[in-house]
């Protein structure tokens, strides 16, 4: 078995200007949500071209939802939804905004462990 099973659901979560989920939506088959912690609008103000890959993402039929937090992934917009049988979050680090509040380098790297002690199991 591959990595990606031929048609697992698959959940991408923490995928910022989603170029991971348009490489895995151009190249295979399957149902693929792809999910970005920051909102819509600040998508589009913080990426350039993000509206194209939005647009290519839906006309590939992948379910694109903004505001998830992988730290809450089962009270927040995808509460209810069916299981998926792959979950990708690649190279999770707090936003910026996050890092600027925070004093020094050791804060930063103590309150990214501390996020990725809080993913659900
Ligand atoms: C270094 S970027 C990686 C983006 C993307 N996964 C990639 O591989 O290009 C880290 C991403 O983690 C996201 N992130 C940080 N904390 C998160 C959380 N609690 N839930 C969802 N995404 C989160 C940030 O918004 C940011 O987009």
């Amino acid at each position: 078995m591959g990595l990606l099973p031929a048609g697992a659901r698959t959940l991408a979560v923490g995928d910022g200007d989603l170029a991971f989920s348009e490489a895995l939506a151009t190249s295979r088959e399957g149902e693929l949500v792809a999910t970005c912690l920051e909102t819509e609008a600040e998508l589009v103000a913080q990426y350039a071209n993000v509206q194209q890959r939005l647009s290519l993402l839906r006309s590939h039929g992948v379910k694109v939802v903004c505001g998830v937090d992988a730290t809450q992934l089962c009270d927040g917009p995808l509460q209810g939804t069916k299981p998926f049988q792959r979950i990708f979050f690649n190279f999770p680090l707090l936003p910026m905004k996050v890092h600027k509040a925070r004093a020094s380098s050791i804060d930063v790297q103590i309150a990214n462990r501390a996020m990725l002690a809080e993913l659900p199991g």
